[in-house]
């Protein structure tokens, strides 16, 4: 049964085997000086990315349009778009070169470690199938469970992103449903296989003031109680603030500024990210900012 559209991530995974829980201090991902350019024409488009995610921990990227957020965490997947390549660098899971695995290889793994969810929920789904059915089915081939059992999962998986009614949206076809849930269905594919890494790029970006703040909290709620690591890419340093350890900042495919969210929020370097920062105050970044982070305030 074709479920989940060709053009999917969500759901797809790479594995981490079964056994040892996470050791917290070890890198579930890692990008050095991370180069990606299209290949069609040889222009270099990520000049460089690097950051460390260990269990639990939440990096946050922004940055202008076209900088190469989406870009980088597609390279991290193993989706880099037709043409496109890293040409330098090394992204590593779990201490594995992702480079050295065969497309085989990405296909055994994917469904426990790494994981993805975009914008644009409807993409993502099948819109003649029940969505309940297409997170069975994830949960069905990840897992390797029975149908009866895949379908109490996804019951369980569509209660857990706090749908209400899990039983009745089971059966319900993506036109039945509206943007936020649409965008639960998708964060409860994704996490269907337990993944330790979960990249959520613009996730939230379509969806009301309401909705992103719960989405936000099931997010920062699976976090805390599955140790499951973060990449968050948002144009929303509200976001960003309210979720992040850390941020990388990006313009024109570069790392401008990186530290830890507290200090490039409150005390920005590079003048690009107080640039971004001048705008967002305008829309009331500062209630979202907790003063303990500010490191003006431990003097
Ligand atoms: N499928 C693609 N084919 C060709 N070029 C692409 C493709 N996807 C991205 N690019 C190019 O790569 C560069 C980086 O794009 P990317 O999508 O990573 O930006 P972004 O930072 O995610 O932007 P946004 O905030 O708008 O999502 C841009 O110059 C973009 O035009
Ligand atoms: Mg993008």
């Amino acid at each position: 049964m074709a479920t989940l559209s060709t053009n999917r991530v969500p759901g797809e995974t790479l594995g981490h085997g079964p056994g040892a829980p996470p050791d917290p201090r070890s890198p579930v991902l890692s990008l050095r000086d991370v180069r990606i350019s299209d290949q069609a024409d040889g222009r270099e488009i990520v000049h460089g990315v690097s950051f460390t995610l260990t269990p639990g921990k939440v990096v946050g990227i922004v940055g202008e349009s076209g900088s190469g957020k989406t870009i980088t965490c597609r390279a991290a997947l193993g989706i880099l778009p037709a043409h496109f390549e890293v040409t330098g660098g090394s992204i590593e899971i779990h201490g594995t070169d992702i480079a050295e695995l065969s497309p085989a290889r990405w296909t055994a793994l994917h469904g426990l470690t790494i994981s993805a969810v975009f914008q644009d929920p409807a993409s993502y789904l099948n819109p003649s199938i029940p969505v309940g059915a297409q997170v069975a089915e994830v949960v069905r081939v990840k897992k390797r469970l029975g149908r009866g059992a895949a379908r109490r999962r996804a019951v369980e998986l569509l209660r857990a992103v706090h749908l209400r009614e899990a039983d009745l949206v089971y059966g319900q076809y993506p036109h039945e449903l509206s943007g936020g849930m649409l965008q639960r269905v998708l964060i409860a594919a994704a996490i269907a296989a337990d993944p330790r890494i979960l990249i959520a790029d613009e996730a939230t970006t379509a969806l009301d003031v309401t909705v992103q703040a719960e989405i936000l909290d099931l997010l920062a709620d699976l976090r805390e109680r599955t140790g499951m690591a973060l990449v968050v890419v948002s144009h929303d340093l509200a976001v960003v603030a309210q979720l992040c350890d850390e941020v990388l900042v990006m313009r024109q495919g570069e790392v401008v500024e990186h530290g830890p969210t507290g200090r490039v929020l409150h005390a920005p370097r590079h003048e690009y990210t107080q640039l971004l920062i001048a705008e967002h105050e305008r829309y009331g970044l500062e209630k979202f900012l907790d003063p303990k982070l500010d490191p003006k305030e431990e003097a």
